[in-house]
């Protein structure tokens, strides 16, 4: 039986990750964050107390071993040499840590293989940054997902409120900002839509609109 594969990448705060799980879920097809493996790397750099540069970090992938699991509800967990770190992985210095690995091409190069990997053993929803331009660059479906930076600075807002961690919406656009930057001018595999993907924009969408467009781009180019 063919697996398929669905690219999904995008910016930072654009819903990918919710949008993603829930296709999958209803698609039966494998979810896989990429960004919670950079975070799983960076952890480990940061734990280890090992050096933020590419070499000290290249000593250390050897001896990763990096596994994904899933719960009863799909969620994806995380776990580096036997240890879970699916929560601390959140950490904002985790976040640091992580957008500096992933900016190593050592790091994208020791990763490459196991995303590829998990491709060809199962029909998959993936999302990150270069999943159409360089992980998967045959994918059936290749979606960019994004939303205004003010949007993205929105609901990030709405959501720390609830947690009852407000912070200063002005703060964090300038922070989604610095990161759309970041992702799209570094020089190892930078964020952009890659050839043939379906630009989607859910700024003016609500969760259920996106959930209902992104199955349509899916539907329309799979025959499930
Ligand atoms: O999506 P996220 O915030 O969990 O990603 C964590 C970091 O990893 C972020 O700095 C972007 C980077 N990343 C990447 O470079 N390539 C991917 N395929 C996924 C994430």
């Amino acid at each position: 039986m063919k697996n398929y594969a669905v690219a999904i990448d995008g910016p930072s705060g654009a819903g990918k990750s919710t949008l993603a799980r829930a296709v999958a879920q209803e698609l039966q097809f494998v979810y896989v964050d990429t960004g919670a493996i950079y975070r799983t790397v960076g952890y480990r750099v940061w734990q280890t107390g090992t050096v933020l540069k590419e070499e000290a970090v290249a000593e250390i992938l050897p001896g990763l071993e990096i596994a994904l699991a899933y719960d009863g509800q799909g969620l994806q967990r995380m776990q580096v040499n036997g240890e879970d770190v699916t929560e601390k992985i959140r950490l904002p210095e985790v976040s640091m840590y992580a957008s500096h690995v992933a900016a190593m091409p050592a790091v994208r190069s020791f990763l490459l293989e196991m995303q590829r990997d998990m491709a060809r053993r199962s029909s998959v929803v993936m999302d990150g940054r270069d999943i159409g331009t360089v992980v998967l660059p045959d994918a059936d479906v290749k979606v960019f997902l994004t939303a205004s930076a003010e949007e993205r600075a929105k609901r990030r807002f709405r959501e720390l409120k609830q947690r009852g961690t407000p912070q200063d919406y002005g703060v964090l656009l300038v922070e989604i900002e610095e990161r759309d930057y970041n992702d799209s001018h570094r020089s190892a595999a930078p964020m952009r839509p890659a050839k043939g993907a379906v630009l989607l924009d859910t700024t003016e969408l609500t969760f259920e609109e996106s959930r209902q467009r992104l199955l349509e781009i899916i539907r329309e180019r799979i025959a499930l």
